[in-house]
């Protein structure tokens, strides 16, 4: 079947990209335009982070997170169109952009058993939906068997800058540095992925060129259907 069929239940779109390369805001915005869903996959990572240092977890010890994740309840909640995380039944939204969380973050995302059992959650609520789903891995191992793969990147120091510009005094450079060369589920450009620079186009620039390349794929918007 021509996986551009509106028929086939199944429709997911992958955004990846670096740290604070506009990925979730376009993420959001091309999910509203189309009518789909969207799950930014970086708020789970950082969910578990959170649930690993509210219990003290030494996040730099693998064994000790591969454990502590298996002991914990991982859920995956919707809001309207928009999915969020649940560890052992609490809503942590509040607590993900904290330095705490931005620091551990990457080393508890490096381990295995995590990645094992957030990208099985992912697909999960994918299966028989349309979703635009952001992350680092989404379009390489998630989903590799979609067509639709957008890869966001701006210049490392634009992309610093966006940081700071929201508050955070994060070096995300660290964090690219340990998400690129982690040996399960690197950040990479998935083969077929399209390419775009985020520096030279604001949000709506970004939307236009995602909807015009899948568009040119084929796909078909019906936003009768989520
Ligand atoms: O917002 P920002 O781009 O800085 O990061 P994020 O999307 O919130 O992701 C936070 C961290 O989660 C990343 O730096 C990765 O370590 C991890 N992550 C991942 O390993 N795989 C994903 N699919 C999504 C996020």
């Amino acid at each position: 079947m021509n996986k551009a069929d509106t028929s086939s239940s199944t429709v997911v779109i992958a955004i990846d990209g670096p740290a604070a390369s506009g990925k979730s805001t376009v993420a959001r915005a091309l999910a509203a335009h189309l009518g789909y869903r969207f799950l930014n996959s970086g708020d789970l990572y950082r969910a578990i982070t959170w649930g690993c240092l509210s219990h003290g977890v030494d996040c730099r010890d693998t064994g000790a997170v591969a454990m502590a994740v298996g002991n914990s309840h991982v859920e995956v909640g919707c809001d309207g169109t928009e999915y969020y995380p649940i560890v052992d039944g609490t809503d942590p939204r509040v607590h993900l952009r904290h330095a705490a969380v931005n620091a551990n973050v990457s080393p508890v995302s490096a381990v295995p058993a995590v990645r094992y059992i957030l990208s099985a959650a992912i697909r999960a609520h994918a299966q028989g939906r349309r979703t635009v789903v952001e992350g680092r891995d989404i379009g390489s191992a998630v989903f590799p068997e979609t067509p639709y793969k957008f890869y966001i990147d701006a210049p490392a120091q634009v992309r610093q800058r966006r940081r700071r510009n929201q508050g955070q005094t994060e070096e995300i450079a660290k964090r690219d540095l340990i998400d690129s060369t982690r040996s399960t589920d690197p950040l990479t450009i998935a083969p077929g992925a399209t390419v775009i620079d985020s520096s030279t186009l604001d949000v709506e620039g970004v939307v236009a060129a995602m909807v015009e390349k899948l568009r040119a794929q084929g796909l078909v918007f019906d936003r009768t259907r989520r």
